[in-house]
C-alpha cells in the first residue's frame, strides 16, 4: 500500500515531544510490513543541514498553491530506509527558534500560513497532477499541523482516503476568521459543520470533520475525548464520529532498548541488570550528586506544562525531599514552573538536580539510571516516557488517565510475589500523588520485591508490530 504520512516533527531531525518518536517508529513498522510509506516534513532551518543528499524533485509548485517560493526535496530519514520529502520554503521555515515557537516561547504569528502550506502540499501530493510518478492510496495526517489536508482533499473532490491521528486534542490550531480568505479556503465552508469552531478557523476541527477515519493514541483516551471533561469542546463532534474513531495504543521505537542504546554509558537487559546500577553511579557523578547506589533515585523527563501535572510535583517537593531521595528532573516549558524548579534545586543541590532544556542523550540516561520515574499527568493521550521507563527497568508512578492507565498495571505486593508494573494514583491531587510516592518508597525498601517489579515492566511487549497492523486494517477498510 502507498501511504503519505504528514508530520510536523520526526526523530532524529526535529522533536518537541512524543509525536517525533511516533512519526519515525510507526512508518518504520509499516515499512517493515511491506508498505510503501513516504513522509512529508517542513524544512525547518535546524533540519536542512542534516539531510543526506537531498534531491530536488519539485522546483516550483503550481501558482497560488503556496504563499512563497518553495521546493520539494527527496531524501531518506537519517539512519533509516524511510523515504522523506522535505518542504523547503525558506520564507516559512528558515528561521531560528522551534518548529512552532520563537526562542522566547511565543507561537509564530504566521503558523496558520506555515502549516496550511504543509497541508496544501500534502493534498497536492495526493493528486494526479503532482507530476511525480507516485500518488498515495492513503493520506495519514497527524495533529492540527496537517489536519487541513483531509478538508482540502474533500474541497478538491479528491477521493483519496485520509486518516487523522490525534496526538493531543488540547492543541487545535484555532485562528482568527480572517485566515479563511488569507489561506484561500472556501468562505462557504466557514460554518460549524466544517471549518469553524466558535467563530475561529480550526485546523484540527477541519480534520476531525473531513478525515475518513480518526485515530487517537490509546483506547482510553479515545473514550475520554468523547466526554466534556477531556473533549476540549470537541466531544460532541467526536461522539458524532465515534464509529469512525479508533484508539490505537502507541508502541515504542526499537531505538529505546537498554541493551543497544547508544546514549547509555553501560548496556543492560532483564537478565543482566548490573549496567543499570553503573549508569546510576555514572549519572550521579555527571550531575554532581552524592554517589550512593542505595539512594532512591527518582527521575522525571517532561515538557513542563500543566498537562504533565508538574504543579502536583512542585507542591509536594518539600515533603518528598524530607525522604532520603535524589530527584533528577529534565524539562523545559512554562517559565514559572522552570523558575520554581530552579529555586528548589538551588536550595537542595545534593538532593534535587534540575536540567532545563531539551537533551535527548540525558533523557535516556535519566530514564535508565532512576529507580522510579514520575509521570503525574492530568491527562495523557498515550505517553511514551512511562513505556520507556518500564522497558528500562524503572517502574513509573502515574496518574490513572489516558494511555498511562492503559499501559501501567498497579503493583500488588503479597507474601508470594509482586504483580503489576508501577504505581497508579486515582485523582490528580497532591495528596494522592504523595500517597503513591510513599507506597513506592516503601516498596523500594524490599530489594527482592523491587527487582520483581522492575522485571515485570521489562518483560512487557511495547513493540510497534501490533499497532502497525491495526493501522493497516483501518487503511484496508477505507480502500474497500
Ligand atoms: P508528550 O509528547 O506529551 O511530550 P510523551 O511521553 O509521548 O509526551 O513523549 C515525550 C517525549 O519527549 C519522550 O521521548 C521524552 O523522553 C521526550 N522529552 C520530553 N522532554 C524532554 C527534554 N527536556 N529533553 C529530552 N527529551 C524530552
Ligand atoms: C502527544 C501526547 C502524548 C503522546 C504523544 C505521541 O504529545 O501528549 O501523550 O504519547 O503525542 O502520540
Amino acid at each position: 500500500m502507498k501511504i503519505l504520512f504528514i508530520t510536523s516533527e520526526i526523530h532524529p531531525l526535529v522533536k518537541t515531544g512524543g509525536l517525533a518518536d511516533v512519526a519515525r517508529a510507526l512508518p518504520m513498522a509499516l515499512h517493515h510490513l511491506g508498505d510503501d510509506i513516504r513522509i512529508l516534513l517542513p524544512g525547518y532551518r535546524s533540519v536542512m543541514p542534516h539531510l543526506s543528499n537531498p534531491i530536488v524533485v519539485v522546483d516550483s509548485f503550481p501558482y497560488g498553491l503556496l504563499p512563497a517560493e518553495a521546493r520539494l526535496l527527496s531524501t531518506t530519514l537519517p539512519d533509516s530506509p524511510l523515504p522523506l520529502w522535505v518542504l523547503d520554503c525558506p520564507a516559512l521555515f528558515d528561521r531560528s527558534g522551534g518548529p512552532y515557537q520563537t526562542d522566547e516561547g511565543v507561537d509564530w504569528a504566521d503558523n496558520p500560513q506555515r502549516f496550511a502550506a504543509l497541508s496544501q502540499v500534502g493534498a497536492w501530493l495526493a493528486s494526479a497532477q503532482n507530476g511525480l510518478s507516485w500518488t498515495p492510496d492513503i493520506v495519514h495526517c497527524n495533529d492540527w499541523q496537517s489536519a487541513l489536508t483531509p478538508a482540502l482533499l474533500k474541497f478538491q473532490g479528491n477521493p483519496t482516503p485520509s486518516v487523522l491521528t490525534i496526538h493531543n486534542l488540547a492543541f487545535q490550531g484555532n485562528f482568527a476568521p480572517e485566515w479563511v480568505s488569507l489561506l484561500n479556503l472556501p468562505a462557504s465552508e466557514f460554518h460549524p459543520e466544517s471549518l469553524e469552531f466558535y467563530g475561529q478557523l480550526s485546523f484540527l476541527k477541519a480534520g476531525l470533520v473531513h478525515a475518513h477515519h480518526i485515530t487517537t493514541v490509546s483506547p482510553r483516551y479515545a473514550r475520554e475525548i468523547q466526554t466534556p471533561q477531556l473533549g476540549c469542546g470537541l466531544d460532541g463532534l467526536l461522539r458524532h464520529r465515534r464509529h469512525s474513531l479508533s484508539g490505537i495504543l502507541n508502541g515504542i521505537d526499537e531505538l529505546w532498548n537498554p541493551d543497544t542504546d547508544a546514549c547509555l554509558p553501560f548496556a543492560y537487559s532483564v537478565t543482566r541488570l548490573s549496567g543499570k546500577k553503573k549508569t546510576k553511579e555514572y549519572l550521579q557523578k555527571r550531575l554532581g550528586l552524592p554517589i550512593d547506589p542505595k539512594c532512591f533515585m527518582v527521575g522525571l523527563v517532561s515538557r513542563l506544562t500543566e498537562q504533565k501535572g508538574i504543579d502536583l510535583l512542585l507542591d509536594s517537593l518539600e515533603r518528598l525531599l524530607e525522604y532520603p531521595v535524589q530527584i533528577v528532573i529534565l524539562g523545559s516549558g512554562d517559565a514559572e514552573m522552570e523558575r520554581r524548579l530552579a529555586h528548589w534545586s538551588s536550595r537542595t543541590p545534593q538532593q534535587l538536580h534540575v536540567s532545563l532544556g531539551f537533551n535527548e542523550a540525558l533523557s535516556h540516561q535519566i530514564i535508565a539510571a532512576s529507580d522510579l520515574f514520575l509521570m503525574p499527568s492530568r491527562f495523557e493521550p498515550c505517553g511514551l516516557a512511562q513505556m520507556y521507563a518500564m522497558t528500562y527497568g524503572t517502574p513509573p508512578l502515574v496518574h490513572r488517565t489516558g494511555g498511562l492507565a492503559d499501559t501501567v498495571v498497579p503493583c500488588h505486593i503479597t507474601p508470594t510475589g509482586v504483580s503489576g508494573t508501577g504505581f497508579v494514583f486515582e485523582i490528580a491531587h497532591m495528596n494522592d500523588f504523595k500517597e503513591a510516592f510513599y507506597q513506592a518508597y516503601d516498596a523500594f525498601q524490599d530489594k527482592k520485591h523491587w527487582l520483581q517489579l522492575q522485571k515485570n515492566g521489562m518483560k512487557q511487549d511495547f513493540r510497534w508490530n501490533k499497532a502497525a497492523t491495526e493501522y493497516q486494517d483501518i487503511y484496508q477498510s477505507l480502500l474497500k
